[in-house]
């Protein structure tokens, strides 16, 4: 208690204008110190700062209704100082209350409890070593309560399946961290909760108790434990994250290459292995795949929930990320973008179809039998591994940008007034220089200008020729 007021010969400084409030406290504090009591007062605001610096009172007892003292000077000369003198405001009008510096406030009624009161904690300065045993009792109670809440806590979220189904080798150290953050989260609820509840209901004021809890400052042993405790449990979390994402990461020697191209707003799948090109990825069962991610616009986000791994696509050449999955489990998964992308984010999903080796060669058959047939077939491929038919309906229905259907042939009206048929010519400027000629009813930039980039000329022409068969 570095604050308190020592037991003998206190100095201590009355401040009023009033001689009726000095004569008064300083009968108090007699009282209550004895004579042994050092007493001064001062009258005014300069005075009493004064004083307070040269002599160095142990309490200053400043009267809260006297106007020409400040207390808000006299609150802030102690609050931001470094002295460890103790400032009472004391009220003698029924009405008003009396502030003391630690956050205490009096009715007149009560000031002289409150002498009595500090007299009291003076003298037992000394913890009595009942008190101490009882507060081991009180910590061994809520440390057995925090035990069992942890527990149970964990019990809970461990059986309430948080995670979808685990469908990857890459899943598994995941969910081995995820396990160890389920208990952590668990003991760290329960420490908080049987603390503040266990305080709320041992701790709580009985009725007729007025005075204060014991005032500290600081406590070093506990400032070194909360500092060194969670340090430590950092460094260690660290460390586990990085040898789990170490795990993810194991190469094996013969991955299946599949490049992963995100756009808005789609999936393509491309197998140069197969020179196969599909808005679906399909994966062979325990076989790692080594997904090479870019995007064709903005950031997007390659989120299989049942892989748990998860990695950004970023536009650029050289900006080509790397993700490894081994499929566990044959099934039909959703890849979801995880990344903010734009208004139709939200939709940006495809399939992803784990199947037996045997499934997959005779998917990776059927896929080259289509390339083979006729172009309408490739066009209308092309047409949605490159995300045509989010803008395009291919059934007459309103969308961003014009239908397909009945497209060809038809004559527009251009921003300008002239007029153009949509043939060949016209589908080809209108996908790799889109803004060349924009039709009356549509805008500028809406459709990408890449294209010219990611699409083959035979693609576009299949593509045409996919349009011209909308009639
Ligand atoms: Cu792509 Cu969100």
């Amino acid at each position: 208690m570095d604050n308190s007021i020592p037991v003998e010969n206190p100095k201590v400084l009355i401040a009023s204008a009033n001689p009726l409030f000095r004569k008064g406290l300083e009968n108090m504090v007699q009282e209550r110190y004895g004579q042994t009591a050092m007493i001064q007062s001062t009258q005014t605001t300069s005075e009493t700062l004064a004083v307070m610096e040269s002599w160095q009172p142990d309490l200053v007892i400043v009267d809260y209704d006297d106007k020409s003292v400040s207390r808000t000077e006299f609150l802030h000369q102690f609050v931001a100082g470094d002295s460890t003198m103790q400032v009472v405001l004391v009220s003698l009008q029924a009405s008003g209350g009396v502030v003391v510096y630690d956050r205490r406030t009096l009715t007149p009624a009560q000031v002289q409890d409150w002498f009595s009161t500090s007299s009291s904690s003076l003298q037992s300065s000394e913890t009595p070593i009942t008190k101490r045993s009882s507060s081991m009792k009180h910590y061994a109670f809520a440390g057995v309560l925090v035990l069992v809440l942890t527990f149970l806590v964990d019990l809970f979220l461990s059986t309430s399946r948080l995670l979808p189904v685990q469908a990857s080798l890459q899943a598994k150290p995941i969910d081995r961290l995820f396990d160890l953050e389920i208990i952590a989260i668990s003991f760290l609820f329960s420490l908080i909760m049987v603390f503040i509840g266990y305080s709320m209901i041992v701790f709580r004021r009985k009725p007729g108790q007025e005075e204060d809890g014991t005032y500290f400052k600081s406590n070093n042993r506990l400032e070194i434990i909360w500092t060194v405790i969670p340090l430590g449990a950092v460094i260690g979390l660290s460390y586990l994250g990085a040898v789990t994402l170490g795990e993810t990461r194991q190469a094996d020697p013969a991955p299946l290459e599949i490049k992963v191209v995100g756009g808005q707003w789609f999936w393509r799948f491309e197998y140069p292995e197969y020179g196969i090109v599909s808005d679906k990825m399909y994966m062979p069962v325990n076989r790692q795949a080594l997904l090479k991610l870019t995007s064709q616009d903005v950031i997007h986000s390659f989120w299989v929930p049942e892989f748990r791994v998860k990695q950004d696509l970023l536009p650029g050449e050289n900006l080509v990320r790397e993700l490894r999955i081994t499929p566990t489990l044959e099934g039909e998964y959703k890849v979801r973008c995880a990344e903010m992308c734009g208004t139709s984010h939200a939709y940006m999903e495809s399939p992803v179809i784990v199947v037996s080796q045997q499934e997959f060669d005779e998917w990776v058959k059927g896929e080259l039998a289509v390339m083979g047939t006729d172009p309408v077939a490739r066009g209308e491929r092309w047409a949605k591994n490159n995300g045509c038919q989010s803008c395009h309906s291919v059934d007459g229905t309103a969308s961003v940008g014009p239908t397909w259907q009945g497209l060809f042939g038809k004559t527009v009206t251009l921003l300008d007034g002239s007029t153009v048929t949509v043939d060949e010519a016209y589908l080809l400027t209108a996908i790799i220089n889109p803004n060349a000629q924009v039709a009356q009813g549509s805008t500028p930039n809406v459709m990408p200008q890449t294209y010219k980039d990611s699409i083959s000329e035979e693609q576009i022409s299949d593509i045409v020729e996919f349009i011209k068969s909308l009639q």
